[in-house]
């Protein structure tokens, strides 16, 4: 029969097993055989009313006594240990009390982030993206766009050349822009065209605010019957539109591509000055910025192309990511873009 003694004996021994139990399983096995539904105690308490009256009583206080001892004891042990492993691994070279290290969040390039918006606009107009070569042939950088070896608008066109010569092939050289595409693309291709090229592009030229010798341009181009200058000013202005909004103001005026005819140049006003400041570096004073020449494809290179020039007609555009960035985010600086500053780019 149980007694007080024998809860008592219960108590002491089970005191005694619980200072021996060394780690966090050792704890919870104790608690279990211990406290838990068919634990030691429990059976006590349950047997409670088996016992005689005079008895109950005085062996129930004891019984939950113990128990609420046995509890306060386990929290106690439960926390030295915890304390314990702890000190332990502090003590070693990992400290587990820092703070754990902030994982930094990448992100786009701006450049990059631009660069698939205009990719976005023109993929919604229908146009598929494709790419050419940045090592590119003199032939198709100039030669079949109508800038024969002593045009003066090679001038424009500055770039870095190759010393070897693949043979016969002609010189190689890094291309100046992504027009050479619309040459590979006639090619290959027969109308209804309508591609987009982005691609880097590289020009021998001191660099300045607004110039780089390396930037990334989108050429746009649309062969097809009956595409008229209307065609070329809708699409360049629902662009113009979907990139900088209705805020800005944009200008079409007539310039000289050898491979167009007519030659037009898409501005945008200057967002550093308004157009107000004659003296500001990013628009020079002239209040507008240059984001894209273009013009209708010259019939010349339609049929050099095998396309019947009576039949097709086509518009083209050449258009510059950087520029179109500073525009977009305000940024005064072509250069900032690629001097890898990530107090510069994390705000992008
Ligand atoms: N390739 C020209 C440039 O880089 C831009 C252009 C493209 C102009 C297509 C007309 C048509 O300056």
């Amino acid at each position: 029969m149980s007694s007080v003694e024998e809860v008592e004996a219960a108590l002491a021994e089970e005191r005694a097993a619980l200072a021996g139990a060394g780690d966090e399983r050792a704890l919870e096995e104790w608690r279990t055989r211990v406290l838990g539904r068919s634990g030691r105690l429990t059976a006590i308490l349950r047997s409670l009313g088996e016992r005689p009256p005079e008895l109950r009583r005085e062996l129930g206080r004891a019984a939950n006594q113990a128990k609420a001892a046995l509890e306060r004891d386990l929290a106690e042990r439960q926390r030295e240990l915890a304390e314990r492993e702890l000190a332990a691994l502090s003590a070693g070279s990992l400290d587990v009390t820092l703070p754990g290290r902030p994982r930094p969040r990448g992100g786009l390039h701006p450049i990059t982030q631009t660069l698939r918006e205009i990719l976005a606009v023109f993929s919604e107009m229908g146009f598929a993206s494709v790419e050419g070569p940045e090592v590119e042939l003199d032939r198709y950088n100039f030669d079949r766009l109508r800038i024969p070896e002593d045009h003066p608008a090679r001038d424009m066109w500055d770039t870095f050349w190759f010393d070897e010569e693949p043979s016969g092939a002609g010189r190689l050289l890094l291309r100046t822009h992504t027009s050479p595409m619309q040459i590979r693309y006639m090619e290959r291709h027969e109308p209804p065209i309508r591609i987009v090229v982005p691609g880097r592009c590289y020009r021998y030229e001191a660099t300045d605010a607004t110039h780089e010798w390396m930037m990334q341009q989108v050429e746009v181009l649309a062969v097809d019957e009956g595409i008229s200058m209307a065609d070329l000013k809708g699409t360049l202005w629902e662009c113009a539109r979907r990139l900088f909004g209705s805020g800005r103001q944009v200008l079409l005026r007539n310039s000289y591509f050898p491979f167009v005819e007519p030659g037009v140049e898409l501005a945008v006003d200057c967002f550093a000055c308004d157009g107000t400041d004659p003296a500001c570096t990013v628009c020079r004073g002239s209040r507008w910025l240059e984001i894209m020449g273009a013009g209708m494809v010259h019939p010349e290179i339609l049929e050099a192309s095998g396309y019947d020039s009576g039949r097709y007609t086509g518009f083209a555009a050449g258009m510059g990511v950087e520029r179109i960035a500073m525009l977009r985010y305000g940024v005064e600086d072509i250069r900032h873009f690629y001097q890898n500053d990530l107090r510069f780019l994390s705000q992008f």
